[in-house]
């Protein structure tokens, strides 16, 4: 009998990008129940069971998962994929005495400031940080420490409310628009980093981590939609040298273990800036942005998601399971079109047929308005590419996105 026979996953959010990993725990044998607060969600409809209840609301998604336990089935092991609800997560895991992180490494790895903190005591390197009481406050910290800083929300994600703090941004704008949107009303700065960045996806296994998932992340439009960081996709594998790598794998370990995952994923935001990697943050969750569903499956072979459907119902992964099996180019490119309401889109076949193309997803439809991207839910679409190196993915990409026509008129 398979292993996953009668067992059943409970998936806290039932996203687009959720998909893929719901899919596949029903066709490991898994009796597969998602959580949303929306009834339509796509991995709703592809559940076997639904429960309603909001993925960031913790006590509704516990009262729904305790009482689905109890009086529709057991629940072997609980997990989310591509939504940062590590919270939940734990918490509905320890309620119901599943697998996974404990509660309060969950929080840490929600709140950035508590995070940096962690890291700062246990000499993890990070940039300079600090809490930010006030506007007056931020101006007298850029005055102290100059510019460039990076302003950022300590309970958000996406990149909303993160600005890189120039001189030609008004510091009280910047704060009040990175207090909006901060659940708790809590504002953090930092250094800015200059460098490039890296994105890794790791399985810590009796706290030794597993880094298959290793990429460049593409930002070539910092300057474009400055103050804000749009990230416009990534390339695989990384440019940095191996001795680079191995530095920036050897602090994603230090991290997960000053974090306190010692069993599970954690998804790293790296910088290697002045010769020396740094931690912006690590997520303990798996990624979203199709990197750990698509990308790492495409460039090395290996199964994150497989990974963490195992861990979650405490089966065990083989670290063996965790290495490369070969090394493919892999190029992901977001498609931001000029601003407007969407008139017609043209060239998604045609860039679906061109070489390496792996996925063209489009977000948009005629009708739907595209603003200038503030954060990273921003784009039109996207297109993964592959290849035998990264160069070769990297222009299949830009090709396949230039192939793309999102025509807007101005509103
Ligand atoms: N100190 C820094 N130096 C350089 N770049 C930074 C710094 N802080 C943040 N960034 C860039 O801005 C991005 C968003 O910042 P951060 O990860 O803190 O916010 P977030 O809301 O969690 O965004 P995301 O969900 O994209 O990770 C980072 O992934 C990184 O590219
Ligand atoms: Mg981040």
């Amino acid at each position: 009998m398979s292993e996953y026979a009668g067992k059943t996953l409970l998936f806290i959010g039932g996203g687009m990008e959720a998909l893929p990993g719901i899919e596949k725990a029903r066709d490991l044998g898994l009796h597969v129940v998602v959580s949303d607060m929306n009834p339509q969600a796509p991995g709703m409809l592809a559940a076997h069971d639904r429960l309603i209840a909001s993925t960031y609301d913790v006590a509704a998604t516990l009262d729904a998962a305790k009482d689905y336990h109890r009086e529709v089935r057991q629940i072997d092991g609980v997990m989310c994929l591509a939504t940062d609800v590590p919270l939940t997560v734990a918490s509905v895991a320890a309620e119901l005495g599943l697998p996974g992180i404990p509660v309060e490494v969950a929080a840490r790895a929600m709140d950035k400031l508590a995070m940096k903190q962690k890291f700062a005591a246990d000499g993890v390197a990070i940039p300079w940080f600090s809490a930010v009481e006030s506007a007056r406050h931020l101006q007298q910290l850029a005055e102290e420490n100059g510019l460039p800083l990076v302003l950022k929300p300590v309970d958000s994600r996406g990149g909303r409310g993160v600005q890189r703090l120039t001189s030609e941004v008004d510091l009280a704008a910047a704060y009040q628009r990175a207090l909006i949107q901060s659940p708790s009303g809590r504002v953090m700065v930092e250094r800015y980093l200059p460098g490039p960045q890296i994105s890794t996806e790791s399985i810590v296994l009796a706290g030794a981590c597993h880094t298959p998932g290793f990429a460049d992340r593409n930002y070539e439009y910092i300057d474009r939609y400055a103050p804000n960081f749009i990230e416009n996709g990534g390339t695989m594998p990384s440019h940095l040298p191996a001795q680079a790598r191995q530095a920036v794998r050897d602090l994603v370990q230090q991290a997960a273990r000053s974090l306190g995952v010692t069993c599970g994923v954690v998804k790293g935001d790296m910088v290697f800036s002045d010769g020396k990697p740094y931690v912006i943050e690590l997520a303990a969750r798996l990624s979203g942005g199709w990197f750990c569903t698509h990308e790492i499956p495409l460039n090395v072979g290996v199964d994150l998601v497989l990974a963490v459907i195992r861990l979650s119902l405490g089966l065990p992964v083989d670290p063996a399971a965790l290495q490369p099996r070969f090394e493919r180019g892999v190029a992901l490119r977001l498609i931001f079109p000029t601003p407007g309401r969407v008139t017609a889109i043209e060239g998604e076949q045609a860039a679906c047929n061109l070489p390496g193309v792996a996925m063209v997803r489009m977000a948009v439809e005629p009708g739907d308005i595209v603003r200038s991207p503030t954060d990273s839910n921003a784009s039109a679409g996207l297109v993964i590419a592959v290849a035998d190196d990264r160069e070769e993915a990297a222009r299949r990409a830009e090709t396949a996105v230039q192939a793309i026509r999102v025509i807007t008129e101005a509103v």
